[in-house]
């Protein structure tokens, strides 16, 4: 885990934020090759969500919502975790992690072992409050949202008219969420501020239980696709102590990250608990019409939720690799294609014999295609590990053959074999051996 995080931060996929003033307390920036990385997840999954089905449409709704939003869906109320305070060295921990938990001071003892005494629990709500307008009284406070499902519910009839929809369809939404949590850390798999990829599937009552199966297995079928292994993910049900105020039932597809098994994504079955209420605070009928026995129903709500920066650092430790290669040690991203920041890198194998220019040449006609990386420093062998480390799947060499045959030299990333093709066919070669 070190090792990753330390080439994310030299490779510029993610980095502390506001560093230069020591860093904000779990907050990130991500650099080029991460904000590359999340741009593709967050194409990848809508694309699997939207565009190729014709029953889910696509939101963006704001992170500012009415204040009553937050009554209405039980958040004031119970978006909260207990929270415990060690008097002896003022560091705070979740009650529920206190055996897990490490002391600041005595870092191989829990907090219940290190001899400082701990407060009663007391609970404290997650969400990021803030004023909107100048006056900065009661009236006035509104709440980052902790989740986008909320900006889903709210615009239910909203979406559904406009885009002529029918029971059963969903609404999907991509966007940033906001949670004060007590105990943030593991580098980006808990933050303060992080992204949400959620899709809300409304259904008939009575056929609740089949389209949650269906959207179980369409979201662990979205790993496998990625290319996250399968033996690294399992779900975890939960039970009765467990299931959220909403919940009927709820299933988290968990990945075994080197600080453990964690929730990766959550699968919920949120009955009809989120429209109903929203209803019954506004007195807005947000009931549907059913053509076949003619009465009206309150739509139950399957729920996908995944996070997007959650997913980034799966995939992060997912890819990574460490192995000896010709007495070396070799670190490669082993990312599916479609994720790389880079599908493809161009050198010439050295600066003359107007090798640069050809290699420009091919990397300005593939730009048309891919996300191209172009270098000419230093031992080819020094470049394509290079390139290993940031997980391009291939590598083209121009050479000394390029200019009396017009051939290059195309380099696997995983297999390291490399093959000759015909300069004129890369767009075509990368096409298939990339699958995009
Ligand atoms: N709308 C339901 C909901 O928000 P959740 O289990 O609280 O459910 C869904 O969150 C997903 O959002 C999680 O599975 C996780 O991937 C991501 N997530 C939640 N809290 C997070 C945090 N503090 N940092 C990063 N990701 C988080």
């Amino acid at each position: 885990m070190d090792r990753m995080v330390s080439l994310c931060k030299r490779r510029g996929f993610v980095f502390p934020s506001s560093e230069i003033y020591g860093g904000l307390g779990s907050t990130w920036d991500y650099g080029p090759l991460g904000a590359e990385l999340k741009r593709n997840i967050k194409d990848i999954w809508w694309a699997a969500m939207v565009h190729q089905r014709d029953d889910i449409e696509g939101l963006d709704a704001a992170i500012l919502m009415h204040p009553r939003v937050w009554e209405t869906s039980g958040h004031l109320d119970h978006f909260t975790d207990p929270l415990v305070d060690c008097k002896t060295c003022k560091a705070r921990f979740r009650e529920d992690e206190l055996d897990s938990a490490r002391c600041p001071r005595k870092p191989s003892k829990t907090p219940k072992e290190c001899g400082g005494e701990l407060t009663d629990a007391r609970q404290f709500n997650l969400m990021f409050k803030t004023f909107m307008g100048p006056v900065e009284d009661d009236s006035a406070v509104i709440y980052m949202r902790p989740e986008t499902a909320q900006g889903i519910y709210v615009n239910f009839l909203n979406v559904m008219g406009p885009a002529r929809q029918k029971i059963p369809f969903g609404i999907a939404q991509i966007g940033k969420a906001f949670r004060n949590e007590i105990t943030p850390g593991n580098f980006i798999f808990r933050t303060r501020e992080f992204e949400q990829m959620e899709m809300q599937f409304f259904v008939k009552p009575g056929e609740d239980g089949r389209w949650f199966e269906y959207w179980r297995e369409q979201r662990w079928q979205w790993y496998l696709d990625i290319g996250i292994r399968e033996e690294k993910i399992r779900w975890h049900e939960h039970g009765p102590g467990e299931l959220a105020h909403y919940a009927r039932a709820a299933y988290d597809i968990e990945y075994e990250f080197p600080f453990g098994w964690k929730e990766l994504e959550g699968v919920h079955n949120r009955t009809d608990f989120d429209l109903s209420r929203h209803a019954e605070a506004t007195g807005k009928d947000l009931s549907v019409f059913d053509d076949e026995n003619k009465k009206k129903f309150i739509p139950f709500i399957i729920e996908t939720s995944a996070g997007c920066d959650r997913t980034l650092l799966t995939v992060l430790v997912d890819a990574y690799a460490e192995e000896e290669v010709r007495g070396d040690t070799r670190v490669v991203m082993r990312f599916h294609p479609r994720l790389a920041p880079y599908k493809v890198a161009v050198f010439p194998l050295v600066n003359r014999d107007g090798m640069p220019d050809i290699a420009g040449r091919i990397a300005a006609d593939l730009r048309r295609h891919f996300k191209v990386f172009y270098d000419d420093k230093g031992a080819v062998g020094r470049r394509y590990r290079r390139q290993d480390e940031i997980g391009t799947p291939f590598a083209i060499t121009v050479d000394s053959d390029t200019l009396t045959d017009q051939t290059v030299t195309l380099r696997d990333r995983d297999t390291m074999a490399q093959i000759r093709v015909p300069s004129d066919a890369l767009v075509a070669a990368l096409h298939e051996r990339l699958h995009i």
